[in-house]
């Protein structure tokens, strides 16, 4: 950051946020707070949900244009209208800081990469600041999204754990999570994994952000539950959550570092 001011570059990163979801809107407002308290320039574009996917691609080619935007972010659920992964693809892969565009998963997947996603990436800065070794170890993720499930397997694999991806359709759910040692959970379910999911001292991450039958922010581990055979464990809310804005803001950096080299 301070290498990149002395040079006269102030890292840009723009978040696109299309239609009025009210999870998104907290995302968003969240990751504009980021970017002041790291000194990060900004933009935001809230777009009607009535946005045509022509008019995001232009927006788009706009700002993969623009020399002051390093990142670009289109926050993602976008309306049913629009293709996600056509606009994903439109986005250029030097300012893709959520690494969703192609050539950056498959730059993952080779383990050479410019930018990791962000939540995975959160998640192996946790495990790693706590000092918990993956590697031979028995990691399970629940979940097999393009934004989470997928990318954190293969960050796992590239430690040395051996990895399994459980989803929907997998067998004795239970019986494999209680095989793992460590135990990431990204299923956009509340509370549904409670402790005998768990074996004895294992390492529980919840990367869910769900509401409870109160309406209360919890995520996909009953931590209560989950805390009687846990040796380690993240909270919902201020476990993976500020993790994922933190490695957003590191990808900003990265991508405005990458147009100096
Ligand atoms: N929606 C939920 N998580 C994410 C994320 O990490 N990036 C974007 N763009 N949208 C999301």
């Amino acid at each position: 950051m301070e290498s990149l001011k002395a040079k006269g570059v102030n890292a840009g990163l723009a978040v696109v946020i299309v239609g009025d979801d009210p999870a998104s809107r907290v995302y968003v407002n969240n990751k504009k707070k980021a970017c002041e308290y790291c000194g990060i320039y900004s933009e935001e574009y809230a777009l009607g949900a009535e946005t045509t996917q022509e008019e995001l691609l232009c927006l788009v080619d706009k700002l993969n244009k623009k020399e002051d935007i390093h990142g670009i972010l289109v926050q993602l659920p976008l309306p049913k209208h629009i293709n996600e992964e056509t606009i994903l693809n439109a986005i250029d892969p030097k300012k893709d800081v959520d690494a969703f565009h192609p050539v950056n998963v498959g730059k993952i997947m080779i383990g050479n990469f410019d930018f990791l996603p962000c939540t995975p990436a959160g998640v192996m800065e946790l495990l790693d600041d706590a000092g918990i070794e993956l590697e031979g170890k028995n990691c399970v993720v629940i979940g097999r999204s393009n934004i989470v499930g997928k990318p954190q397997a293969m960050l796992l694999l590239h430690k040395n754990a051996t990895v399994t991806i459980c989803h929907s359709k997998t067998k004795n759910l239970k019986e494999v999570c209680r095989e793992a040692d460590v135990l990431v959970v990204a299923v956009g379910r509340a509370k549904m994994v409670d402790e005998s999911y768990i074996k004895e001292g294992a390492v529980v991450v919840d990367v869910g952000m769900d509401r409870d039958e109160n309406g209360k922010l919890c995520g996909d581990v009953d931590f209560e539950s989950a805390c009687k055979k846990a040796s380690w464990i993240t909270p919902v809310p201020g476990g993976v959550g500020p993790m994922t804005i933190a490695t957003l803001m590191k990808n900003a950096v990265t991508a405005a570092e990458n147009t100096i080299r």
